[in-house]
């Protein structure tokens, strides 16, 4: 069985697929692995690293041309789709509810197209988790860009020109994202409120030493049997907005992940909001790409309104390539493992509840009941 991995072309990307210690296991195993030249080099991996776990330095139209396996962090392009061997497998994030161009071409090429992001979110398939560890890569970078534009210390300070006051974090939201900023603005000696629907985060926010402020959602009102966070009356969300409020006005950072699964980002931090805030104070915005929790963000850019600047960066993991590029390696891996016990074949069992979840085109079709409905 031959795997290959090739260099990511999008805009800022510089994560990869596979890292030589996953590649070193890969080859162990007894898979031929292929890596582009040069397709490490945004996460400071050089192409000899890869040769000495075991790959071979190839050229991109050969890999894509005879690989059984393809491994990506983003969907490939419609043309390089064209030139991938036909009934090949691909692992990778696809964005597959808004890409039907390159789900059709995939099917049309008899590509078995696994999705990382429709992962079923199961015990079993933890190790492939790859939005988690993604999340949780992102919610520490997001406190350093924070703390980078808020030209301030974040720990109290106590000097002979006198004392400097701790930084005081808002965090909205406290999933895996959110839990992990909490994590690392508390390291960085902040002072921490977190805010979520859920009453079933407030004991992990406390483990982490930030206060939680509850918003008096019951437990079947705010979480669906997943554990995931349900959508409430726009009536609610006015009323957190007063909550948040109150100590959004006093904020030196504000990091909002609130989320819904499948939805429109909640609105939570309004512009009469952001007026009130202090000159200097930053928001960033985690949850841009799906609407945005403050209605000033813009997607992919820095700004800077009523004196606060308000970041809503997209692919923030990318900003971190080492520990991103790691962390996912060993996600893909699992996954690779799943089909391939052996390393020499892979074989979709089309019953596993997690190839099921993933599975997007196989066999010249469409095999996603909910991208089929989507892309049609
Ligand atoms: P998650 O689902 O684990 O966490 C979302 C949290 O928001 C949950 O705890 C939920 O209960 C909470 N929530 C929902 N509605 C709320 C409300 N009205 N008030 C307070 N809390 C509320 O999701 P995860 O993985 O932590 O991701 C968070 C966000 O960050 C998502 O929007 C995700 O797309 C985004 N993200 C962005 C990245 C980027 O590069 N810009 C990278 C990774 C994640």
């Amino acid at each position: 069985m031959r795997v290959g991995i090739i260099r990511e072309t999008l805009e800022n990307e510089r994560r990869i697929a596979a890292v030589p210690e996953t590649v070193s296991k890969m080859t162990k195993a007894g898979t031929e692995v292929l890596v582009e030249a040069g397709a490490g080099s945004g996460s400071f991996i050089s192409d000899g690293e890869f040769e000495a776990a075991g790959a071979r330095i190839s050229s991109r139209d050969e890999i894509l041309s005879s690989a059984d396996v393809l491994l990506k962090v983003n969907k490939p392009a419609v043309d390089e789709i064209e030139k991938m061997k036909e009934g090949a497998i691909l692992i990778s994030f696809l964005q597959p509810f808004s890409s039907p161009d390159e789900i059709k071409k995939l099917a049309g090429r008899k590509v078995s197209a696994l999705s990382m992001e429709m992962v079923p979110r199961i015990t079993r398939a933890q190790r492939m988790d790859a939005l988690s560890t993604m999340s949780t890569v992102a919610g520490y970078k997001v406190v350093l860009l924070a703390a980078d534009a808020s030209g301030r210390f974040f720990p109290m300070l106590s000097t002979a020109a006198g004392t400097i006051p701790p930084c005081k974090a808002i965090i909205i939201g406290a999933g895996v994202a959110g839990l992990q900023a909490i994590a690392t603005a508390k390291r960085l000696g902040a002072v921490v409120t977190a805010f979520d629907v859920r009453p079933a985060a407030g004991e992990q926010v406390k483990s982490l030493g930030a206060e939680f402020v509850s918003l008096d959602v019951p437990h079947e009102q705010a979480e669906d049997t997943g554990g995931y966070a349900k959508e409430l009356p726009p009536e609610f969300y006015q009323k957190e907005q007063e909550i948040i409020r109150k100590y959004s006005k006093d904020a030196d950072i504000i990091i909002s992940t609130a989320l819904i699964p499948g939805k429109k980002a909640p609105v939570l931090i309004t512009e009469d909001m952001v007026k009130e805030m202090k000159p200097g104070s930053v928001i960033v915005d985690m949850a841009v790409e799906f609407g945005g929790n403050c209605t000033l963000s813009e997607a992919g850019k820095e700004v800077v309104k009523h004196g606060v600047t308000i970041i809503g960066f997209s692919n923030i993991p990318a900003m971190m390539p080492v520990h991103a590029s790691l962390l996912y390696a060993k996600n893909i891996l699992a996954f690779l493992n799943l089909i391939s016990p052996d390393g020499k074949s892979a074989t979709l069992d089309l019953e596993d509840d997690i190839i099921k979840g993933s599975l997007i085109t196989h066999a010249g079709e469409i095999v996603h009941p909910a991208i089929k409905e989507a892309v049609k």
